[in-house]
């Protein structure tokens, strides 16, 4: 019996075009190079322009995926943004980016997961295509976090960065067992127990102002590990797959060290690991994509590879997602 799959179709991302180092930072922060590189693997993160919005991030990283699709966006009727930092508390900057694209049909909004939000990008718009409700979707995160850091904050500022990816989806038809392309399962997990661990200190209905990160870094580093093995192992588990079967391993990329940790307690080794966090610090829903699209233009993903997508975030939110390229 055949089964609707959501098919990945293109990849794009994009970065803002300022880059800033580690050395560079430490001439405004009481930090070091030394001591971010060792702590959490980054050297380096892009920051946004003024007046460049995460919407105007996004329709880059939207177009280029278009673009390697090789499809235009008559195709596309669905667009979900994941999103922590969207251009204006509403309408959804889904919306702006569709508009920005010329598109007049279909519908587009936004979904909001902090780090985790691609992967929740993903399971969502997986479901509209394989219920048939959508034929073609774009599947984006984008995020300008150094709009909401305290920069006299050294414990959090030096951690994130901006920028964009996106995925194009496709429905195709597929036998429905774990050799089909495209999406085979997805995870997601919530625990508002943890909300005070990560979090923002405003918002429109009770500060009225956007706010800044705050966030108590071992309390997120000692349930990471824990969550992210084990969402992976419960995505593998429910398409019938297990980690020796995963040909990469594309994380969320927040800190190096957590990286690898998850990689070791799911036995999964680190060449088998794609990690951009040296380059791109942590761009929250954007991470995955990210990464993912620098994998598959550099060729080491290819059509066919087993993929375990996995993140973890604010809330906590936390997904993992297996998808045969
Ligand atoms: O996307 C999901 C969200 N975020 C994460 O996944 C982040 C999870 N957490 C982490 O990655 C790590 O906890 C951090 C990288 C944030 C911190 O690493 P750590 O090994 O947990 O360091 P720590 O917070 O225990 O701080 C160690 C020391 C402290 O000094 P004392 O109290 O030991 O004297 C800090 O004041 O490092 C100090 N410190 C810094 N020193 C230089 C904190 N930030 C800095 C800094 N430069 N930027």
């Amino acid at each position: 019996m055949s089964t609707r799959r959501a098919v990945p179709a293109g990849i794009g991302s994009y970065l803002p075009a300022q880059m800033v180092t580690n050395e560079e930072l430490s001439r405004t922060v009481d930090t070091t190079h030394d001591w971010i590189v060792e702590r959490t693997g980054i050297h380096r993160r892009h920051i946004a322009a003024e007046g460049e919005a995460t919407s105007d991030l996004a329709l880059h990283a939207a177009r280029r995926a278009l673009d390697h699709a090789g499809i235009g966006i008559g195709d596309i009727d669905l667009i979900v943004l994941a999103t922590a930092t969207p251009d204006q508390t509403f309408p959804a900057t889904a919306t702006r980016v569709q508009q920005a694209l010329g598109m007049s049909h279909g519908f587009a909004f936004d979904v909001q997961a902090v780090c985790s939000g691609f992967v929740y990008a993903l399971s969502v718009a997986t479901q509209f295509i394989e219920t048939g409700k959508a034929r073609g979707a774009l599947v984006i995160g984008a995020e300008t976090f150094s709009r909401i850091l305290d920069w006299s904050d050294r414990s959090t500022c030096v951690l994130f960065g901006d920028g964009a990816g996106a995925l194009v989806l496709r429905g195709e038809d597929g036998n429905g067992n774990n050799d089909d392309r495209g999406v085979l399962s997805t995870e997601l997990r919530s625990d508002g127990a943890h909300n005070a661990a990560l979090f923002v200190d405003g918002g429109p209905s009770t500060t009225g102002i956007a706010g800044h990160l705050r966030m108590n870094g071992r309390e997120v580093f000692k349930h990471a590990v824990r969550n992210l093995a084990e969402i992976g192992e419960a995505a593998l588990e429910s398409a019938g797959l297990a980690a020796s079967d995963v040909r990469w391993i594309v994380p969320h990329q927040a800190n190096a060290r957590i990286i690898a940790s998850t990689a070791q307690k799911m036995g999964v080794d680190m060449e088998r690991v794609i990690v951009t966090v040296q380059d791109h610090a942590n761009t929250s829903a954007a991470s995955i994509p990210l990464a993912l699209d620098v994998a598959v233009r550099d060729g080491r993903v290819r059509r066919g590879d087993l993929l375990l997508l996995e993140a973890m975030g604010g809330g906590f939110t936390w997904g993992g997602a297996v998808l045969r390229w």
